[in-house]
């Protein structure tokens, strides 16, 4: 039996490919390669290239293969993109979940694991947040992300198919021995642009705002590394395999790191100064993400175990240093 990873050449999904593999699961690879990369997967792993809102090359893969369960990371995910292109988001988001729900009650597969994540929560009234507060997403992607969760929820309540939905928080770092990591066509996460600076890439990192009612005056986020959050995926799978039933879980470390805190660690790691400038807020951005992470850590059983941001930021930087110009191709 198979575990076919759907967007397994993306930064996420190549992290689990990795980890299931390590966990002694048969790994398939699914994935268009429009933001994933085929060197992120290793040679010996099946791979195909197509898009999953194509149902023959779901049919064709399902058929040739004994697929036990599907972990989907096959999405857009730029907050500011989704906001400007709202259907593009809807198009391949939820368009891709109806096809490979589809094509899984066409060959009888019972069990998903979907990446999803805080953005479901948008502004939250309080921190930390748990699984049962309010979902009022602030932009289209965290929508077309709780719409697919809904359309699971109603999938699996007509149909054999179980779910679990993991809403990850601040993902960050990279495999352990800087081999994969984070290589996106239009970088917007934080750490990645902080490292551009000791790599010579840029001079400077702009700080998005230092007026937010925080201890320092800019954002807190709560940052989990990718191993970490790989694990979490295998966990989930094991849970539905021993029965349990369709859920949702945080992923978070359960602590807030300003963007001040993770430039300041950046500076340790890399033994440079990176100059920070204060620009603009960008809209959108909550003041304050941490999760509420202990749903997981008492049915998963699931805790982060790289929690210093240090160590989630050397991670980082071994695979930048190592790649600088990301997997080139
Ligand atoms: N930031 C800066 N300067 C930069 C880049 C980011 O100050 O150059 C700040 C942002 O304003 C934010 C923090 O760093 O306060 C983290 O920003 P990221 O873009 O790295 O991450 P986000 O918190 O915006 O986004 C993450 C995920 C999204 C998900 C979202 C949920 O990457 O996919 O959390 O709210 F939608």
């Amino acid at each position: 039996m198979s575990v076919l990873i759907c967007g397994g050449a993306g930064y996420i999904g190549s992290h689990n490919v990795r980890a299931f593999k390590a966990h002694g699961d048969d790994v398939i690879v699914v994935d268009s390669l429009e933001t994933g990369h085929r060197a992120s997967v290793p040679n010996d792993v099946k791979f195909y290239e197509g898009d999953i809102r194509n149902s023959e090359i779901l049919d064709k893969i399902f058929t040739e293969n004994n697929i036990e369960a599907v972990i989907h990371f096959c999405a857009y995910s730029l907050v500011g993109e989704s906001v400007e292109k709202p259907l593009k988001y809807f198009d391949n988001n939820v368009g891709g979940m109806i096809s490979l729900l589809e094509a899984m009650q066409r060959h009888d597969v019972k069990r998903i694991i979907f990446s999803s994540t805080a953005a479901t929560y948008g502004e939250p009234k309080k921190v930390p947040i748990l699984e049962t507060d309010p979902t009022e997403p602030t932009n289209p992607y965290g929508e077309s992300k709780r719409i697919m969760e809904k359309m699971m929820h109603w999938v699996s309540s007509r149909y054999d198919i179980r779910y679990v939905s993991l809403r990850y928080f601040n993902v960050a770092g990279a495999w352990h021995d800087g081999s994969i990591g984070e290589d996106h066509k239009c970088e917007t996460h934080l750490i990645p642009l902080i490292l551009q600076v000791p790599l010579g890439k840029r001079n400077h990192i702009t700080i998005y705002g230092d007026d937010y009612p925080t201890k320092d005056g800019t954002c807190i986020r709560d940052y989990i590394h990718v191993e970490d959050l790989a694990r979490a995926h295998i966990l989930a799978l094991e849970y539905l395999r021993s029965g349990g039933e369709s859920n949702i879980f945080n992923l978070g470390s359960g602590d807030g790191y300003s963007v001040m805190e993770m430039i300041n660690a950046a500076r340790k790691v890399t033994g440079h100064p990176i100059p920070a400038q204060i620009g603009e807020r960008r809209a959108g951005d909550p003041a304050r993400l941490i999760a509420d992470s202990t749903k997981a850590q008492n049915i998963l059983r699931w805790k982060p175990e790289i929690t210093r941001m240090e160590d989630i930021i050397s991670t980082a930087w071994k695979w930048h240093q190592s790649h600088p110009d990301g997997y080139m191709d």
